[in-house]
């Protein structure tokens, strides 16, 4: 039965009312991500890095999953065939949809960590530099996201997963940053299928058997129904 991988990005919450990044008023075009994305930006000035992911954490938590997340977490439940659902996104929009597992290669909003010792908590709403770790009692508290520069996670199991994928679909993503741009290559290296759901052609369009073009809570769902079918 057909093993499916799918990589989402910002545009499968942009319906929910999360920004995206580089769409006409994205983050990026209202901050600069060196200064809130970075080890370096960190280490300049957490409290603005903390501001930021503290103002996302709110904005998440405010918003709600949308048709796309519904219809994701429905063919992970009903595709008699393996799912693995891969995002880059930070939001846990994916898991309140009902989906129950989702591999989170950028981190997450909802995770905490410390760059002191390594020790994971759960986030809580606000964080400030000054949090001292739940483990060794350092003030090195940091969101437990994947910044430019650093490793993403996963990686091994995600690029074990494309190699072995029928279908690989890239969701909502401008595939402008690597590794999660270069997933479409290894995949179809191994054979699969590809297929592209984007508002528009996204910068890696040229690489995919085939593209629908749409908002993700219309064409997300239809395409699931189609493949349940
Ligand atoms: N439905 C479907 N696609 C949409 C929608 C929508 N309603 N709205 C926007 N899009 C598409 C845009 O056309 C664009 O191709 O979503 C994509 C969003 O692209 P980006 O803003 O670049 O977000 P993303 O690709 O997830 O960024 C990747 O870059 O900044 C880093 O770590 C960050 O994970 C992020 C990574």
């Amino acid at each position: 039965m057909a093993s499916v991988v799918i990589l989402t990005g910002a545009g499968v919450s942009a319906e929910s009312g999360l920004g995206t990044f580089r769409d006409v008023d994205g983050l990026w075009t209202k901050y600069d991500l060196n200064d809130v994305a970075t080890p370096e930006g960190f280490a300049r000035d957490p409290a603005l890095v903390h501001d930021f992911y503290n103002a996302r954490r709110a904005n998440c938590r405010g918003a709600a999953p949308n048709a796309a997340h519904r219809a994701l977490a429905r063919l992970q439940r009903e595709h008699p065939g393996r799912v693995t659902l891969v995002t880059q996104n930070v939001d846990d929009l994916h898991e309140r949809g009902g989906s129950d597992e989702v591999w989170h290669m950028h981190g997450a909003l909802n995770g905490a960590l410390c760059a002191a010792c390594g020790h994971r908590w759960d986030a809580p709403e606000q964080m400030a530099p000054s949090d001292p770790c739940p483990g060794c009692g350092a003030p090195a508290t940091r969101p437990d996201v994947v910044w430019f520069g650093e490793m993403p996670y996963l990686m091994d199991e995600i690029y074990a997963r494309l190699e072995a994928a029928d279908l690989f679909v890239s969701i909502g993503t401008s595939g402008n940053v690597y590794p999660a741009a270069g997933f479409v290559q290894v995949a179809a290296g191994a054979g699969a299928q590809t297929l592209e759901l984007n508002l528009e052609p996204s910068e890696g369009a040229s690489l995919f058997d085939a593209a629908r073009h749409g908002p993700a809570t219309e064409i997300v769902p239809q395409w699931v129904a189609e493949v349940l079918a």
